[in-house]
């Protein structure tokens, strides 16, 4: 019998992209999401790639009777927990509007999950609950570090719930994927990423520019200790990110830990000058740039030891970083206005 996994934000930037992978591998797919930052066009675009069918539900994970309603009405196996609110700097106006979203809708879906004793969870985690002091390449057993923004705060605070339920009973088998920087989007040019207002990551603020919809690109620092002077992270393609979310819930039912935590990215790191000299050149096109001042909470140089998830998930990124430049310039392209 087929695997039913619930999908909370699902209609986002990766939770479309793993909807698309789960479908592929035959998952049935429960998406759960109140589209404060996705489409419901993704839906039809999903389908339009898999030539398959999942089934919306538009809701909040914070609706405790909400939830309740889908665990009782759906035979579910695991969730994959995408759905939290994500820009760095708004988590600093409004700080409680992110614990609230974050913090609070993980814990009422883990009530809700212990209430209809389903006890899988794949959990998106962030580079960010490294902190900002150690040197890459950043491994699973460093300790955690008190994030420099609520954003981070957030996603520390979850893992460390996470870690604590875990312990109380053995219903649960939880993992913790800490994602480094996702970009690039589906090789149709379906699906990708389409951010509200100005950009704060590159990759978007990169496509955007070169559309003519920004003037110039800014390049934060250009001063690090690094080969070029600018900031050096490690990139992954969406497509290959997507894949580890289903390596780990394979994982899950397999071995069934109590909690894992694994990195999720290539293991290799790329300077913000080299992406953008390699996007003008794969795309043939020319990036109007400038360097300024560094951006305050950056990290001279950020990138994944990514050999934990090798090894126990068999996880392994394909697509290299002219693949996610070439993939995520074909979404924009094609969608100049993103879903609108
Ligand atoms: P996204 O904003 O595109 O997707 C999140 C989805 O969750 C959206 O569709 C949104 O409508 C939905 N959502 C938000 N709050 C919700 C709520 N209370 N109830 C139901 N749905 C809700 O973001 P993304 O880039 O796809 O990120 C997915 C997850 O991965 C997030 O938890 C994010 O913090 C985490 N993450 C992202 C990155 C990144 O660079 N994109 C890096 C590390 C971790
Ligand atoms: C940021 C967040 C991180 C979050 C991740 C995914 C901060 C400090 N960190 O990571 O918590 O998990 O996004 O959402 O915000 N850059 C430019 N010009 C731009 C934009 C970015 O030069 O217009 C540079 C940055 O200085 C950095 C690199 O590009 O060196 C990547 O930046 P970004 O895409 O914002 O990701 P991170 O800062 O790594």
């Amino acid at each position: 019998m087929k695997q039913s996994i619930l999908v909370t934000g699902g209609a986002g930037f990766i939770g479309s992209h793993c909807c698309v992978e789960l479908l592929d591998h035959n998952f049935n797919v429960i998406v759960l999401d109140n589209l404060s930052n996705s489409s419901i066009k993704v839906l039809d675009r999903i389908k339009k790639i898999t030539g398959k069918e999942l089934h919306f539900i538009q809701g909040d994970i914070r609706d405790k009777v909400l939830l309740d309603q889908v665990f009782t009405q759906h035979h579910i196996d695991a969730v994959i927990h995408f759905a939290g609110l994500k820009a760095v700097g708004e988590s600093m106006q409004v700080p409680l509007t992110y614990f609230d979203n974050n913090i609070s809708g993980s814990i009422t879906l883990l009530q809700a999950m212990q209430q209809h004793r389903i006890g899988h969870l794949v959990f998106s985690s962030s580079a960010t609950v490294y902190g900002e002091n150690y040197p890459s390449p950043l491994h699973e057993d460093l300790p955690t570090a008190q994030p420099t923004n609520n954003y981070g705060y957030s996603k520390l605070a979850v893992e460390q719930i996470l870690q604590a339920t875990a312990k109380a009973n053995d219903l649960w088998s939880f993992a913790l994927l800490r994602y480094f920087n996702p970009i690039g989007a589906h090789q149709s040019g379906l699906i990708g990423e389409d951010p509200n207002g100005i950009p704060n990551n590159l990759l978007p603020y990169v496509t955007q520019t070169a559309m003519g919809k920004r003037e110039v690109l800014s390049i934060y620092g250009h001063d690090y200790p690094t080969q070029d002077g600018t900031g050096v992270r490690d990139f992954i393609h969406v497509v290959d990110l997507a894949h580890a979310h289903v390596k780990a819930l394979q994982y899950l039912f397999t071995h069934k830990p109590s909690v894992g935590i694994w990195n999720i990215g290539t293991g290799t790191g790329y300077s913000v000058l080299e992406v953008v000299k390699r996007f003008e050149q794969v795309n043939q096109l020319k990036l109007n740039y400038q360097f300024v001042e560094r951006r305050a909470g950056d990290v001279a140089v950020c990138f994944a030891d990514a050999n934990k998830a090798k090894q126990d998930l068999g996880f392994v990124a394909e697509h290299n970083l002219d693949d996610m430049l070439r993939d995520v310039w074909h979404w924009q392209s094609q969608n100049p206005d993103g879903y609108a």
